[in-house]
């Protein structure tokens, strides 16, 4: 199902010379891909939206620390009252228009599996697919693709707060995980398969190749292909790279698997040794990364399916609710990365030197370009309460990422 190469170029020229996104006819995943994350809209994230989590802000040992215990502490009605009202306002019509005004062609969405395929003892209430159907209709209005992305799994695939449910890796730990696995992607699917604006739909979000075999892993992704296919023939199959390095994607997605992508994510701030890079070396790092997406991509299509502009982990909460941060030695270590580090004004833009903010550009330039040697890019997030660095919307209309950004014509990366 790729682009026509003749339709393919004509679309890469209209958007160089225009930058915005040529509407395309339907079904077709736009190449390159230039996206954004819908994050913390279904599956909540504390660093995201910290106005919802306030309330536990300064509780020793917080009951309430990702979408499963909010649930939990709340009670089903008042979690769900709240809940609703968040999906009516985290995302607005008013910010896919700005999005496609920025040039942005794609947007992927992230969904629990417990919007899919509910089971009414855990905490998780529903309600989330009219609000997904209405983004899906602002993105079709306007010609914009939407990558559906199933981002928490039951038992958690990899115990991060993203998933639903912080803690233990419980994914195909029971029986059952699996069955209901791929029966949130056939329901997932089938709504794929009635909305025009739906080009893909991603098997599963970042499973931790530490917590789960990767044959297991493996096995699921084409288990899931059949599922995907059969209720939705005309959308792509996106396959999360399991955190595994590029000498281990070809054992992921087998070649039988004809209409994949690869999805891998690139993130400076979740170890040490990036943490403590230059600003140059950053930049260098993404170039270096674009390379191994490029050499792959001629296989199977390879996209850079979450990334930011954080050079540091400072915003809060980031690492986890009540959590601090490597960047300062509040977090996993008991002294700053580099002496003196602090979080202060790190994710606020209004505080940045025009040092920061040019070096803040260069390293937005060279992850644009370096991902569009591959299929594309979809930045993490469309927007945040706070975390500046995160703010695609903010970021752009602040002149930080250029518009449009067009990476293949930045020259931040050579051959
Ligand atoms: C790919 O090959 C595997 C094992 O050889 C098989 O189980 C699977 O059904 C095949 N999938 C497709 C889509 O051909």
């Amino acid at each position: 199902m790729r682009v026509a190469s003749l339709c393919a170029s004509a679309l890469l020229s209209a958007a160089a010379t225009h930058g915005a996104a040529a509407p395309l006819a339907s079904r077709q995943v736009a190449e390159p891909i230039r996206g954004v994350n819908l994050g913390g809209l279904f599956v909540l994230e504390p660093w995201i939206t910290p106005s919802l989590f306030e309330p536990w802000a300064a509780a020793p040992n917080s009951p309430v620390v990702d979408e499963w215990t909010y649930c939990a502490v709340l009670g089903r009605d008042e979690c769900q009252s709240r809940l609703r009202a968040h999906w009516r306002s985290w995302v607005q019509e008013s910010d896919v228009s700005a999005l496609a005004a920025l040039g942005i062609n794609t947007l992927r969405i992230p969904i629990g599996y417990w919007a899919l395929a509910p089971d009414r003892s855990e905490p998780y209430v529903q309600g989330q697919i009219p609000y997904l159907e209405r983004v899906l209709d602002w993105a079709a209005r306007r010609g914009m693709r939407v990558i559906l992305d199933l981002h928490g799994a039951p038992g958690s695939q990899n115990g991060f707060d993203n998933s639903g449910r912080r803690g233990d890796i419980g994914w195909t730990k029971r029986g059952g995980d699996i069955p209901r696995t791929l029966s949130a992607l056939r329901a997932l699917a089938r709504i794929a398969a009635r909305h025009p604006a739906v080009v893909a739909v991603e098997a599963l979000n970042e499973p931790a190749n530490w917590g789960v075999p990767k044959a297991a892993i493996a096995q699921f992704y084409t288990q899931a292909y059949d599922i995907i296919k059969s209720a939705a023939p005309a959308t792509t199959v996106v396959f999360h790279d399991a955190f595994l390095p590029d000498s281990e994607w070809a054992n992921l997605v087998p070649q039988n698997l004809t209409d994949s992508i690869l999805d891998t994510h690139i993130y400076h701030v979740f170890d040490e040794g990036t943490l403590g890079l230059s600003a140059p070396a950053h930049a260098a790092k993404a170039c270096a990364d674009g390379r191994s997406i490029r050499r792959f991509n001629a296989r199977t299509r390879t996209i850079c399916g979450e990334f930011s502009l954080a050079t540091t982990d400072c915003a809060r909460w980031l690492n986890g609710f009540q959590r601090g941060a490597r960047w300062d030695g509040t977090f996993q270590r008991t002294r700053p990365v580099l002496p003196g580090a602090t979080c202060a004004g790190q994710e606020d833009m209004g505080t940045w030197s025009a040092v920061k903010r040019a070096e803040v550009r260069q390293f937005a330039m060279a992850q644009l370009q370096a991902y569009e040697a591959g299929s594309g890019w979809i930045f993490w997030n469309f927007k945040t309460e706070s975390a500046d660095s995160w703010n695609y919307i903010k970021l752009a209309q602040n002149g930080i990422i250029p518009s449009p950004p067009v990476g293949s014509a930045f020259g931040m990366c050579l051959a």
